[in-house]
């Protein structure tokens, strides 16, 4: 290992999962499969300057969003640091500078986790690159780079290990997908129609506040839970069923399963113990509108959920005016201060 200055920078998309993440074992591995849409404009971008220092003991590190210390950053960043240490020896050699900003607003209720973990993974990779002297820049150089970023990014945050590539990414050994890992995220290995080709997700931003109950804590509610085996079970098969849907380009299949999951993803909330509601009165009366919608128009419009009260609007490319027409017309009254933002499938992580 070198023991050199220097700095790296990547941009890294957020992700939204169309059959959802939702209960873990430990060391970050899923309890059931999952499957994403990686997003475009959402990102987050990290820069890392690294400096050798003189003693080995401990973690060195400090971290600035948006230019400004970010202290209360730090515990998820030390315990991010421990688990990935033993994958990346240099960690204690040196004092890292991190700094971060998010192209969607502050606290928008947009996670920033899988953005922000999958951004300072590959910092970590690229450092990682550079400080050992021997490089390649070969394919399979690269499936190992990814996969390993990857891989380090889900032991910052699940979901993030699906923000690498694009543009879809499953997560989660299943059998119905090839290759799929429990330790990372992978290219979705089939053949997709061209109507999922861009497709659109509008985020309507209902609450912007802090959840009352965090990811992590909704995950550990799965242990014991009453419906977790069943849910677990679903998961694999609506995998199974996605594969045919995307094949053929079925939108009216695709809304079905997707508007399913995200409503089972709260229903495993409201039936945990405790039990706790994400959703906000907007948050169905834009559902229910969306269905009103759909039935009058005959248009693909559908929606998922994430854990909180956000709905992401999903739509195929080629019927995006009439729908943009009616997000803009009839759903932005539901959204705190009339904020929303538009995004569409992206392509996954840049070095900048
Ligand atoms: O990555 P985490 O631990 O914040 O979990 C995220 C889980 C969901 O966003 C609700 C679903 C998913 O698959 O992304």
């Amino acid at each position: 290992v070198l023991k050199q200055a220097g700095k790296v920078a990547w941009e890294s998309p957020s992700n939204i999962a169309l059959v959802k993440y939702w209960g873990k074992k430990k060391h970050q591995i899923p309890e059931n499969p999952s499957i994403s849409f990686t997003l475009n404009s959402c990102k987050t971008i990290t820069t890392v300057s690294y400096t050798p220092k003189e003693d080995n003991t401990d973690f060195s590190f400090e971290v600035y969003l948006d230019g400004s210390r970010k202290d209360d950053f730090k515990p998820k960043i030390q315990t991010f640091f421990e688990r990935v240490e033993s994958y990346l020896p240099f960690l204690r050699l040196f004092h890292f500078k991190i700094e971060t900003q998010n192209t969607f607003p502050h606290s928008s209720g947009i996670a920033s986790s899988a953005s922000g973990m999958s951004a300072l993974a590959l910092c970590l990779m690229s450092i990682e690159k550079k400080l050992n002297v021997i490089q390649s820049d070969s394919e399979e150089s690269k499936d190992f780079f990814n996969k390993k970023a990857s891989f380090l990014a889900r032991l910052g945050s699940g979901s993030a290990c699906r923000s690498i590539e694009g543009d879809l990414i499953v997560w989660g050994k299943t059998e119905s997908i090839k290759d799929s890992n429990d330790l990372f995220g992978v290219k979705y290995p089939y053949e997709v129609h061209n109507n999922f080709k861009q497709y659109q997700d509008t985020i309507l931003l209902v609450d912007k506040g802090e959840k009352q109950v965090s990811s992590t804590v909704g995950h550990n509610l799965m242990h014991g839970h009453p419906y977790a085996k069943n849910r677990f079970q679903q998961a694999h098969d609506n995998l199974a069923n996605l594969n045919p849907i995307l094949a053929s380009g079925d939108l009216n299949a695709f809304i079905a399963l997707i508007e399913s999951e995200a409503l089972t993803l709260h229903a495993m909330m409201m039936t945990s113990m405790p039990y706790f509601i994400l959703m906000k009165p907007n948050t169905l009366e834009i559902i229910n509108r969306i269905w009103e919608f759909r039935k009058a128009s005959g248009l693909h419009i559908g929606f998922t959920l994430d854990a909180g009260a956000n709905v992401h609007v999903l739509y195929p490319k080629q019927e995006s005016v009439k729908i943009l027409e009616f997000i803009k017309n009839e759903l932005v009254a539901y959204c705190k201060n009339g904020e929303y933002i538009c995004d569409q499938i992206g392509f996954g992580a840049n070095q900048i």
